[in-house]
């Protein structure tokens, strides 16, 4: 393989270049972690579905010896009195992740068997995650919340660990003490 770059745009936050797949997350995709459910019938009232992320992945390979990068870029937007916030998840290897703020206004939710951190997260964070803690990005602001982040490309996602069991934190608009 010959080595190759992608532009980012670190005002907009935009990230250009081949090998690059663009997916995105809705409402509806949240729908088993969002606790206020009449809150997000509410939401849906009149409209198919909501976006509330897209993940902008270059992996080049997808085994070990390779480095897999994401921009995320997640809107502001409230469930009731819960921010946005990503699925989250637990890598399925027990590797590591660096997480990169960009732009908005953000708090990153880490947790593992015996604790749970609330990170601030705006641009310039960089945020190391060690193996073994899931992670859940929440959006405090009123802009757009875009970071990037970088992780083994064998590293395999847990959703269901997160689904299941519930994340340890909810970030609500009374939790002003947090952002
Ligand atoms: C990763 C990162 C990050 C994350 C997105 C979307 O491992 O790829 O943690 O890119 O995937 O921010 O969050 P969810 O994967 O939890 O939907
Ligand atoms: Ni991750």
């Amino acid at each position: 393989m010959d080595p190759f770059s992608l532009r980012l745009n670190l005002n907009s936050g935009d990230v250009k270049g081949n090998n690059l797949i663009v997916e995105s997350k809705t409402l509806f995709d949240l729908r088993y972690s969002i606790q206020n459910q009449k809150a997000l019938t509410k939401l849906l009232k009149n409209k198919k579905d909501i976006e509330v992320y897209t993940v902008s992945t270059c992996e080049p390979g997808h085994t070990a010896a390779h480095l897999t990068i994401h921009v995320t870029r997640l809107k502001p937007g409230k469930i009731g009195e819960e921010f946005f916030f990503t699925k989250g998840h637990i890598h399925k290897k027990p590797t590591a992740e660096w997480y990169l703020g960009i732009s908005g206004t953000g708090l990153l939710l880490l947790w593992n068997k015996n604790k749970h951190l609330v990170l601030p997260f705006s641009r310039g964070d960089l945020i190391y995650i060690p193996p073994g803690w899931a992670h859940r990005t929440i959006n405090v602001g009123d802009e757009d919340l875009v970071f990037l982040s970088c992780h083994r490309s064998d590293a395999g996602y847990d959703y269901d660990f997160v689904v299941e069991k519930g994340a340890p934190k909810r970030i609500l608009a009374s939790d002003k003490e947090l952002f």
